[in-house]
């Protein structure tokens, strides 16, 4: 069978990884017939992605770089973000996550976006947008004298289109939502999820302001912007604001908010346009009609013998961007609009995944000072060399068609060949292909019940602590589902202190470590940081409004919040909730 021989061609492959790649990733004919193996499937990818190299030499070796490119990826050292995956060498092309559409305050502007929307979750990209320039709900619509339905129920009409596509796309759509704090309707929007029935194709945030931060610090009255005509047309208590988006937060998990002056602050070309919203999952501040693609390097695979392998993850550093400047030449972009925008600023978004993985090989507990040093070194290190080589690739290239005018453009900074280089995803789906941890997080579980693609149900056991338990005799599947129903280890005789130690999970670790780790991580990253910060279930609205304000005082650019249980559905969840 092709699947046994694909198994021993890439030996790290692994069952749930097959289960993904066959439901969503590989070739199929029309009649749903699976026609590549995972083997071909990478072969696709690399050969395609290396091809680019030709539009800047005719005579690349793109045979070596496929080659460099496919080893990368089936080591799994390196993905590309699903699209990537999907779309590459294929008929529709289209290779990026994230996207942000400019959404105006007319009929036309609204339902084009809601059209090209759908354009983009067609091919499993997700869509980022600001609804602050909408009027509110209630004022006047001068053709009609009528009045206006509000920037809420335009966001229906967005998730219904999202609704309906999802059933015959590539994955599900993924929406963000943001209103600025000083819209009038934002009340409305902080309870707008509140029912847990509407706007699930939606994440929401709150765009929040420096002025807005300050009134919160003082206990002042903000003002409301009609976007109309941009007149004050009200005032709010900014802590009774601020404690309504945290209540929320705290009753299910949304909103979110962001600092929007501060992704505008380290917004790469001011002189284009300013950044209003992100992707759907936070990481990617974008200007309106850009997008972006993104992929990371698995730090799991880069510890050997209890050490960091420095010169092996620059390599990978090294082939990472290439391989992602080369994502935006061949890329078929869905919009002659972003298109335009995007080969402009040449954005890429180069993260990692299997954090906690590298921690536990090194014997570094998550929840450690230690580990956050740790953390903001290696991004340190990937950061300085990814630029590095940005700039190597500009000198051949030629900088960003934007660079002149943007931040970059000043004495003893030069060419780069990128307008952003750094991004942490959240890697949902490809860290489920490399079997390691997903993003900078901890461990969800040490075993738990996963539930993939809105379907299946998959008991897992993390496959460093099989292992462990395995070579150290103190494995048994009546013992991983004991642990799997009690959710951590840190309390199990069975498992040796040295090992509970490094295998702390979600609910171990404080929610100010999981901010501190996010602002570590934040610090030499271009763009933002994916993280979700956990609370057990009976954490207050106090505790959540504290790392709210220490994200703020930390320099991160946003938050997302989780509290255990207080949302319907769960995406990750250990086995004594089911
Ligand atoms: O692991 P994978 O490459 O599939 O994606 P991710 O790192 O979990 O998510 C990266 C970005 O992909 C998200 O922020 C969204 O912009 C987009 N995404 C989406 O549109 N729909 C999904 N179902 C998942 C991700």
């Amino acid at each position: 069978m092709a699947e046994a021989k694909t198994t021993a061609e890439i030996p790290g492959l692994s069952k749930n990884a097959c289960t993904v790649l066959e439901k969503r990733y590989l070739k199929r004919d029309t009649e749903g017939k699976v026609l590549e193996t995972p083997v071909d499937m990478f072969q696709r990818v690399a050969r395609s992605i290396a091809e680019a190299d030709r539009n800047f030499d005719k005579k690349a070796d793109t045979k070596a770089l496929a080659a460099k490119f496919y080893d990368i990826m089936t080591s799994f050292e390196f993905l590309p973000n699903s699209p990537t995956l999907m779309n590459a060498g294929r008929e529709l092309g289209q290779l990026s996550a994230c996207f942000v559409l400019p959404v105006g305050d007319s009929m036309e502007d609204i339902f084009d976006a809601v059209k090209y929307t759908a354009l983009i979750h067609k091919s499993g990209g997700g869509t980022g947008f600001s609804f602050s320039r909408l009027r509110p709900a209630n004022d006047v619509v001068r053709s009609t004298s009528g009045i206006s339905s509000g920037p809420i129920s335009f966001m229906r009409v967005f998730d219904a289109a999202t609704e309906t596509i999802k059933q015959g796309g590539t994955r599900r759509g993924a929406n963000m939502g943001i209103l600025r704090v000083d819209h009038p309707d934002i009340v409305n929007f902080i309870m707008c999820k509140d029912d847990q029935k509407h706007l699930n194709n939606f994440n929401i945030s709150v765009g929040l302001t420096e002025p807005f931060m300050e009134a919160v610090e003082k206990d002042q009255d903000y003002d409301l912007l009609n976007p109309r005509d941009g007149k004050k047309c009200g005032t709010l208590n900014a802590r009774k604001v601020f404690s309504r988006v945290v209540k929320q937060a705290w009753k299910n998990g949304e909103p979110g908010i962001i600092f929007l002056d501060r992704l505008n602050k380290d917004n790469p070309t001011p002189h284009v346009g300013q950044i209003e919203s992100t992707n759907p999952c936070g990481e990617q501040p974008l200007l309106p009609y850009e997008s972006c693609n993104l992929g990371s390097i698995n730090l799991g695979m880069m510890v050997k013998g209890g050490e960091v392998t420095w010169t092996r993850l620059k390599e990978v550093v090294r082939l990472a961007v290439h391989f992602l400047d080369n994502v935006i030449e061949v890329n078929n972009y869905p919009l002659p609009q972003i298109s335009e925008m995007t080969r402009a600023n040449r954005k890429i978004g180069l993260g990692v995944m299997g954090w906690a993985d590298m921690l536990i090989l090194l014997g570094i507990p998550y929840n450690s000072p230690e580990a956050v040093r740790l953390g903001e070194k290696v991004m340190h290190f990937i950061n300085d060399e990814g630029h590095a080589y940005s700039r190597e690739l500009a000198a051949v290239r030629g900088t960003f068609p934007n660079f002149a005018g943007s931040i970059y453009d000043k004495p003893g900074e030069g060419a780069i060949r990128n307008a952003t280089v750094t991004t942490i995803a959240p890697t949902g789906t490809i860290s489920i292909i490399a079997n390691a941890s997903s993003g900078v997080e901890p461990l969800f579980a040490v075993s738990f019940v996963r539930q993939v693609l809105d379907k299946n149900i998959l008991v897992e056991v993390n496959p460093i602590f099989e292992r462990i338990a395995k070579e150290r005799g103190f494995y048994s599947e009546e013992l991983m589902q004991r642990i799997a129903e009690h959710g951590t280890v840190h309390d199990i005789e069975e498992v040796p202190e040295d090992v509970r130690r490094v295998f702390v999970t979600a609910h171990d670790i404080t929610p100010e470590v999981h901010i501190e780790m996010q602002a570590a991580f934040q610090k030499y990253t271009d763009n933002a940081v994916s993280k979700t910060v956990n609370f057990p279930n009976n954490a207050t609205i106090e505790d959540v409004e504290k790392v709210y304000r220490l994200a703020y005082t930390l320099d991160c650019k946003g938050v997302t919040i989780y509290r255990d249980g207080s949302r319907d559905e769960q995406v990750l969840s250990t086995g004594k909730k089911e």
